[in-house]
């Protein structure tokens, strides 16, 4: 089972209004029902939604996606969503052959319906909650506990105890759940920031600044020559903002200039992470800088762990 959930919340969650903005919980969930009539057919619809707004549905006669709203298919244009859909695919097509074994080794019969739900709940208070449900013929028949990690029963029946087994011993269903936590949770992510130089050319040197881990998608990565952010031009060369596995995202700013110009370069990046402070990387001395830094940041340390230590054993 492949769920929507990764493609629908790392597409909608930059979009969704701030925490503090929400008044009471919102509910952003996926919501699959396939019919099964008998062993050589399975029908499937599904569709996203945050609250009770439809997002994007399955069309269920060629399984093509039909977005509501421009901004979501403009998200999904910008993202990796070639990719991501003929994951969703195989994971459909995985779905309805589990379903087809289970019926083999169970005493269960066609016609047969079987929903599955899975989304999370944003608190005000900017906490959430995950939930994934399976249900069978219009009962709920196993869920995964988040905090347990693991797949229970909600029916005393064969057919509950086979489908969480199988779903606990599942390798790609962990591997997907691993990133439950990460879908589920609203809270920002720092960026990480690194620059380094290429010279395709003896003429031209490219100084790169890569910028990953971020969370949520807006960013602002600007270079500055001597403290004055150069404009938008043909020397200066962004890549899209892109999805990472992890839902995070990366993009990189490439700006080229001639080798030993006496200028000063710093890559400025500004992000909600990081609240009003700002990264700013100096390319010439960027590993040194870095590196002091974090130095006097340990000596600080050390240094006042070492005075309340004398203090406490005056
Ligand atoms: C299976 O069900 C589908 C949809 O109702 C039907 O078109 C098809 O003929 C059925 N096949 C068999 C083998 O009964
Ligand atoms: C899928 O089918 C719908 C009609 O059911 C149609 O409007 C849509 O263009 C089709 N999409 C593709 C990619 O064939
Ligand atoms: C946030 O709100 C939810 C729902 O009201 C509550 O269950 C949860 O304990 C709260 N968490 C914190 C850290 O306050």
């Amino acid at each position: 089972i492949s769920p929507l959930a990764p493609l629908v919340i790392s597409f909608l969650h930059p979009f969704l209004s701030p925490s503090s903005l929400l008044a009471e919980p919102q509910i952003i969930q996926y919501l699959l029902t396939s019919q099964f009539a008998n062993i050589s057919s399975a029908e499937v619809s599904s569709m996203a939604l945050i609250g009770d707004i439809p997002i994007l549905t399955l069309d269920s006669a060629n399984w093509s996606i039909h977005f509501y709203w421009p901004w979501v298919s403009q998200a999904a244009a910008e993202s990796d969503v070639e990719k991501l859909m003929s994951q969703y695919k195989i994971g459909l097509r995985n779905f309805i052959r589990f379903v087809h074994e289970i019926v083999q080794q169970t005493e269960e019969h066609y016609p047969l319906v079987v929903q599955f739900r899975a989304g999370c709940v944003l608190y005000p208070n900017t906490t959430s909650q995950g939930f994934l449900n399976v249900g069978w013929r219009g009962k709920d028949l196993v869920a995964f506990e988040v905090d347990k990690q693991h797949w229970e029963a909600q029916q005393p029946s064969q057919v509950a105890e086979l489908v969480s087994k199988s779903l606990n011993k599942n390798k790609s269903v962990r591997v997907l759940l691993k990133l439950a936590p990460r879908l589920c949770s609203h809270s920002p992510e720092l960026p990480v920031a690194t620059v380094f130089t290429r010279s395709p050319r003896l003429d031209q040197l490219l100084l790169v600044c890569h910028v990953t881990g971020f969370y949520p998608r807006p960013i602002s990565v600007a270079w500055l020559r001597d403290g004055q952010e150069v404009p938008p031009g043909p020397v200066l060369n962004s890549s899209p903002i892109l999805p990472k596995a992890d839902l995070t995202h990366q993009l990189c700013s490439v700006l080229a200039v001639a080798p030993r110009d006496g200028h000063s370069y710093v890559c400025r990046v500004r992000h909600q992470s990081l609240g009003t402070r700002r990264i700013a990387l100096d390319f010439t001395h960027a590993a040194s800088t870095i590196g002091i830094i974090v130095a006097v940041l340990l000596l600080l340390a050390t240094a006042s762990a070492g005075v309340f230590w004398w203090w406490k054993h005056r």
